[in-house]
């Protein structure tokens, strides 16, 4: 129940276990052209370049920025935590200059500064920023921030990596131009694989690129090669194989549950868990209205040593939960209900646990109250 990787299913598991293929062996290919189609159901995308990367999340920003950002290029990305952060980075290190829209650690990224800041810069390529901040349990308004990046002409960078099959993810629908996540997080695969969508208007800047991309793994137009149209395939990287076959079955369990089942569930099970924390006397930090049910950042109570809440939780209960980040190191857990962790046996087994620990501590909570607190959530 950290901040990913979440749960990994039996069914995802058996799946990597099975014989390995060839690359182009038209097995795979058929099923490679079955995963681009899922990824589409859940993006809510009909985007043709839509594909898993082979690589974590990190390669899926990466990929995104390599293409779009060229050296002078004006990138606007949105901080308000962590992973904007790194945003900043790449982008630099594409040679464009970043523009920041600042925001503190728990807050959304604040629409209106994005309408300012792309008046104060003409000329912008692309608004870059995270939908779902996982170093904070943040959400932001991913419909404005495209709408208005679209307005400008410039494109849109959103980072869905804690988002993607917990949370409404609707390419389309924000008309968002590049969009990445991963696999270890809601879709509950294991860790290594970034799913990426690229709108049509983003992809032909890619093939009309003045200069190549300065990375020859992540050149969209080199890895199109393999993963594109038809039955033509060019031998690019040797596939991540046995963990396609297992985001494959994990996208089959999220067709077969639903997506807008899947979000529900994730909803239900914040609901919960949030009766029950608040019913002890914790707290969110993040206020409700832009919180994401998929990352709790939980405020540490005065007093309670928060790395030996942590410890105990794994040693005693075999129950992980993640650390505060950067500003939030020491004073927020971050518990995530994500995938197959969003379920009623992980939430009453957190709660139990966490009073367990709390009181052992001396924290000034109230026992007793967290199990029918969130029974009386799932039930309503
Ligand atoms: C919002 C966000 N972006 C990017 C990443 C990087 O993903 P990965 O660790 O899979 O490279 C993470 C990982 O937690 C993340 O939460």
């Amino acid at each position: 129940m950290g901040p990913g990787p979440s749960d990994v299913h039996p069914r995802v598991l058996a799946a990597m276990g099975r014989p390995t293929i060839g690359h182009l062996d038209p097995a795979f290919v058929a099923m490679m052209d079955e995963m681009k189609d899922m990824l589409r159901y859940a993006f809510r995308t009909r985007n043709d370049l839509t594909i898993p990367v082979s690589g974590p999340g990190s390669v899926g920003m990466e990929s995104c920025f390599v293409n779009l950002v060229e050296p002078g290029d004006k990138v606007i990305v949105c901080q308000n935590g962590a992973f904007g952060g790194r945003m900043k980075e790449n982008v630099e290190r594409c040679g464009g200059n970043a523009a920041m829209v600042l925001d503190g650690w728990g807050r959304p990224v604040d629409v209106q500064k994005v309408a300012d800041a792309l008046k104060a810069n003409p000329g912008t390529k692309a608004v870059a920023f995270v939908h779902a901040e996982t170093s904070t349990g943040v959400q932001s308004d991913a419909a404005a921030i495209c709408g208005l990046a679209r307005d400008h002409g410039a494109f849109s960078i959103v980072d869905c990596v804690t988002s993607l099959g917990g949370t409404p993810v609707l390419v389309d629908e924000w008309g968002a131009d590049a969009v990445y996540s991963g696999s270890q997080k809601c879709l509950s695969c294991m860790p290594g694989i970034s799913p990426l969508t690229i709108s049509a208007g983003a992809a032909d800047a890619i093939r009309k690129r003045n200069r190549k991309a300065q990375s020859w793994f992540m050149d969209l137009n080199l890895v199109m090669g393999y993963w594109g149209q038809g039955s033509a395939r060019v031998y690019h990287h040797t596939a991540p194989i046995n963990a396609l076959y297992a985001l494959h079955e994990a996208l089959v369990m999220l067709e077969e549950e639903g997506l807008e089942n899947a979000w529900a569930r994730h909803a239900k099970m914040h609901a919960a868990l949030r009766a029950g924390a608040e019913a002890m006397g914790l707290s969110f930090i993040v206020d409700a209205a832009s919180r994401l049910p998929q990352l709790n950042a939980i405020a540490v109570p005065e007093g309670v040593d928060e790395a030996a809440v942590r410890r105990a939780l794994l040693q005693r209960y075999d129950l992980e939960i993640g650390a505060g980040l950067g500003e939030l190191a020491g004073k927020v857990w971050r518990v995530g209900l994500m995938g197959q962790s969003a379920t009623v046996e992980h939430v009453t087994m957190f709660l139990s646990a966490m009073e367990d620990i709390l009181s052992e501590q001396g924290a000034a909570i109230a026992t007793g109250a967290a199990l029918p607190a969130a029974r009386a959530a799932l039930a309503g």
